[in-house]
């Protein structure tokens, strides 16, 4: 007897260290849960619960009681499950219950009406609130307004492609000559809907804004709709979120949101074919122009270049991104680059349009040039060359031509 309490105690204690331990754990994970978002994660490029836009809020405001009701049935049923193991636990060792030997059963009983019907009925009318609830955010999140301004995205490996529709067609088949062709950068007037038309050009990727809506795939062959609207200019991050190959993780982009005005401004500059003017160009630009009128116009589109028809152009190969206002941009490559330097990534878009007090990124532009995939993973074995892999291929331009192309670049504004 005097043995068994010895191994009672220690038992006891033991399971004590644990329960400790466990409480321990669970304080910890709570307090770094709510200090992690509220403090290290505060200007999280990517926070889904910080929203920006009317969709974005209309996610959160079902988010934010279904996660308090499932919090406080965890915390109930857990509370009852430590509750009911701590206050039933087996108290052989005890001397406060001699009759009880370690092998002995609880009193055993079969069913209790009351019970069953209540944790049938409780949890059904949960899951229908939830279920009333999701229905109706799925279709407010389909509403479009009739002033929305619809832009179709491509998803390509691995960067996204924006046709802007302007004359109000809509995407048929047989209007592909989209105005205005931009890249990775989404530039769209606050506090105006944009009606997003998604597909891919290749295998299926998604689309994802966090702070301005939920996820929508982007599927080749299929159009997916999505709206996006941003309560104040800004600039709003994004990241493919299904894997798509080698460079799944660097295909990022933006939304650029911009004031009307600013926005119409934008929209006018972009609709300019940018012919170059070669009388207006320095030695180094014309060159440049050559190099890139003689290696990369199967891939890329300058409109004023090498199709102003956006349907005859090589662009809709849907390999590469149009250039027709590259220095328009703050980054390039998926928008895993700054194209200027002095970008305080999450500060205002004010010098968007007029990139005052920024300097060409000459280093990446020129890294990028010299070997596109030692900067960008594209091909499982660069060395075997392009066609083993996706993206943009090393073209063994020399340091001459590169920096001739960077001239030329420059002029893409
Ligand atoms: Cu595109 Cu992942």
């Amino acid at each position: 007897m005097v043995a068994g309490r010895v191994r009672g105690d220690a038992g006891k204690v033991r399971a004590q260290t644990v329960l400790v331990a466990l409480g321990v754990v669970a304080v910890l994970a709570f307090v770094f849960a709510v200090v992690g978002t509220e403090w290290w994660a505060q200007d999280a490029p990517l926070d889904t619960f910080d929203p920006a836009g009317p969709a974005a809020r209309t996610i959160m405001d079902l988010v934010t009681p279904v996660f308090v009701v499932a919090g406080l049935i965890f915390l109930l049923v857990e509370g009852l499950i430590v509750f009911i193991a701590w206050r039933f636990r087996d108290r052989s060792g005890e001397e406060s219950e001699p009759s009880s030997g370690s092998s002995s059963l609880p009193r055993q009983t079969h069913g209790h009406n009351l019970l069953e019907l209540g944790w049938t009925t409780i949890p059904f009318l949960i899951l229908l609130g939830v279920a009333v609830g999701s229905v109706a955010t799925i279709f407010r999140l389909e509403d479009r307004e009739p002033d929305a301004l619809r832009v179709k995205v491509v998803g390509q490996q691995w960067w996204w492609s924006y046709e802007y529709d302007l004359d109000g067609d809509g995407f048929s088949p047989d209007d592909e000559n989209p105005e205005v062709v931009t890249a990775n950068e989404l530039v769209i007037p606050a506090r105006r809907q944009v009606d997003l038309t998604i597909t891919s050009a290749d295998v299926i990727h998604s689309f994802w804004i966090p702070r301005l809506n939920g996820k929508k795939d982007a599927v080749p062959g299929r159009l997916t709709s999505l709206s996006l609207e941003a309560d104040e200019p800004g600039r709003y991050r994004g990241q493919c979120t299904e894997f798509c190959g080698l460079s799944h993780s660097r295909m990022q982009m933006y939304v650029v949101a911009l004031e009307e005005d600013d926005f119409r401004t934008w929209l006018e500059k972009q609709r300019d074919p940018n012919a170059p003017d070669e009388r207006s160009m320095t030695p180094a630009q014309r060159r440049g122009l050559e190099v890139f009128q003689s290696n990369c116009t199967s891939c890329h589109r300058i409109a004023g270049v090498n199709g102003e028809d956006y349907k005859g152009a090589a662009q809709v190969s849907g390999t590469a991104p149009d250039l027709t206002h590259l220095m328009s941009r703050d980054s390039f490559a998926g928008s895993i680059f700054y194209l200027w330097e002095g970008i305080d990534s999450w500060s205002g878009v004010e010098n968007y349009l007029t990139k005052e007090g920024l300097r060409l990124n000459r280093g990446a532009l020129e890294s990028w040039l010299r070997n596109p995939p030692g900067m960008k993973p594209m091909a499982p074995d660069p060395d075997r060359g392009s066609r083993f892999g996706r993206g943009m291929p090393n073209l063994g331009l020399s340091e001459q031509q590169i920096d001739d192309l960077v001239a030329y670049l420059t002029t893409l504004d």
